[in-house]
């Protein structure tokens, strides 16, 4: 029963929203727009979508602060349009994961607004506490906020301090308060009952603050966190809504974004039946340096055994390379200017035959790309502007700046889905899209790709049909296989059914392993086997063992 679940056999592709298709010219994608596409999507064989927040929101941290969670941003359309969109996904076999933002809100949501009076029941929403020192201007505690400077801000009018582990227009709700628990859970009914599948639910493994004690740590950003991540009281929070929602809907999934999880707490994430899949971060931090900027290059082994730890570590994975709020993976893990193709496709393989549930995002399956280095006052990105304004204190140089300004910038990811060639890449009629379109859409879009068999999109397609009717693949056994340097290399096996993957996760040339040799391949993002007995660069082959 249990393997039977879509999220088993299926692989999540992620829209943002706000860049994958504008439907009415005005420069910012819409739920009309997404409709338009989901021929495309079931073509290419996803079976479920996860939908960044789509609420009613100021957007300034593009909906991740939400001011409304029964309606829908008018940016996006409107009620209607979420309904014909579930539809209409329903009739492609696609279901729809929603976004849920619940460690904070808006500082716009009427509950916010309500709690800034003391003898209202919205006080207790949320995280308000007198501040320190003899007339009370100093914060409650030293924490800092994840997003940079203290995680209190103070509100004269109230003449107390609220929490916010993010921007201060994101206020920390109270979980301790059962009536948030029950806000939340209503909210989760209203789009369960419409048809949504599950949600993704925002950095869930922090919304139960212990103590507000002072934290030990560095203070640059989210110190304080030893009293809040993956505190019991957050694990009982999530069985509770397990208890209380989830059980009434078998048919669904949650999946938790849980920074700095480790392997003790993502046992306890699924083996409690608090979430049913989670993404760690531990990839994605391989290459960070300063500020968060990522530029360190990766050491293969050392990428090979942090994914192994969590395949081996924990009974299920929300696998991913991309998404909202990292920078293209073709520009951190291969190489975009002579392998764009090539280790392109080879992160493809990664993702999709470990042993879990897949997630592409948007444009990731063409082989989208970074923006080029641009003027850093460009940035839409609130994490943008927050860094722009420490790094005034600091003497470096220029450049430097700019670099990493231009490193940790979201808007990379967040640029116009690249569907053709002409007036905005297709994502617009407007030519003036909330970010600007990336140049090289002239040979990396839909139409091009669809149109090239040996296209990054095209392999997407293969390797996606090829996951969806294998049982090795979705739900086999993970055996991880011996190699050195960059080769890395696992098995996957169910019944009769076993499967090799092996993958040159760099630009060198090494050996062949002896276990491939001979080997019947199913798919290979190289011609013909090499004749030297040497993987190619960034080679990846899926072969039957
Ligand atoms: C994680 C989200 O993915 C990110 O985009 C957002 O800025 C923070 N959580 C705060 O909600």
């Amino acid at each position: 029963m249990e393997n039977e679940r879509l999220f088993r056999h299926g692989v999540v592709y992620q829209i943002y929203p706000r860049s994958f298709c504008d439907s009415n010219g005005d420069g910012i994608g819409d739920l009309p727009g997404i409709i338009s596409k989901l021929d495309y999507l079931q073509n290419l064989g996803i079976k479920i979508i996860w939908l960044s927040p789509i609420y009613k929101s100021p957007l300034m941290d593009m909906g991740y602060d939400v001011a409304d969670y029964y309606s829908i941003h008018p940016d996006y359309g409107t009620m209607e349009d979420f309904d014909r969109l579930l539809e209409e996904a329903k009739k492609r076999g696609i279901r729809i994961v929603m976004d849920l933002v619940v460690n904070h809100t808006s500082d716009e949501h009427e509950w916010f607004i309500r709690s800034k009076d003391k003898t209202s029941p919205y006080h207790d929403y949320y995280i308000w506490r007198k501040g320190r020192g003899e007339d009370g201007m100093e914060p409650p505690n030293n924490w800092t906020s994840q997003f940079t400077g203290p995680a209190w801000s103070y509100d004269p009018e109230v003449g107390e301090w609220y929490l916010h582990l993010f921007s201060k227009k994101q206020p920390d709700l109270n979980w301790h308060n059962p009536k948030v628990l029950e806000e939340v859970e209503a909210i989760i009914d209203f789009y369960m009952k419409k048809g949504v599948y599950g949600f993704r639910c925002d950095v869930i493994n922090q919304i139960y603050k212990e103590s507000l004690e002072d934290g030990i740590g560095n203070a640059a950003s989210g110190r304080g966190s030893e009293h809040y991540l993956m505190k019991d009281g957050n694990h009982r929070i999530l069985r509770q809504i397990h208890d209380d929602i989830f059980a009434k809907y078998p048919d669904s999934v949650m999946i938790g974004e849980t920074f700095n999880v480790d392997l003790e707490n993502g046992r306890r994430f699924l083996e409690n039946q608090e979430l049913d899949m989670f993404f760690h971060f531990d990839l994605m931090e391989l290459d960070k340096a300063m500020f968060g900027a990522f530029h360190k290059k990766v050491n293969p082994e050392v990428w090979k055994k942090t994914a192994f730890k969590w395949q081996e570590g924990v009974s299920w994975n929300a696998n991913y390379l991309e998404n909202h709020d990292q920078l293209r993976s073709i520009n951190r893990f291969g190489d975009p200017k002579r392998y764009w193709k090539e280790s392109g496709k080879m992160l493809a393989m990664f993702n999709l035959c470990l042993r879990g549930t897949p997630f592409v995002y948007e444009g990731q399956e063409i082989g989208m790309l970074n923006l080029p280095m641009r003027d850093p006052a460009k940035s839409k990105d609130c994490v943008s502007w927050m860094v722009a304004d420490i790094l005034k204190k600091y003497p470096f140089p220029k450049w430097f700046k700019r670099r990493i300004l231009n490193r940790i910038d979201r808007d990379h990811e967040r640029a116009p889905m690249q569907w053709n060639d002409g007036v905005s890449a297709g994502f617009s009629t407007s030519k003036d899209t909330w970010i600007e379109v990336n140049e090289n859409k002239s040979y990396i879009n839909v139409e091009a790709e669809k149109a090239d068999p040996d296209s990054i999109l095209n392999f997407y397609r293969r390797l996606i049909a090829i996951h969806n009717e294998s049982e090795a693949l979705c739900t086999g056994e993970f055996i991880p296989l011996e190699t050195k340097g960059s080769v890395i290399a696992w098995k996957r096996k169910s019944g009769d059914e076993e499967l090799i993957v092996l993958l040159n996760f760099g630009k060198g040339k090494p050996k062949l392993p002896a276990f491939a040799k001979g080997k019947e391949t199913l798919l290979s993002n190289y011609e013909g086997e090499s004749k030297n007995g040497k993987l190619r660069p960034f080679e990846a082959c899926l072969l039957k063992a």
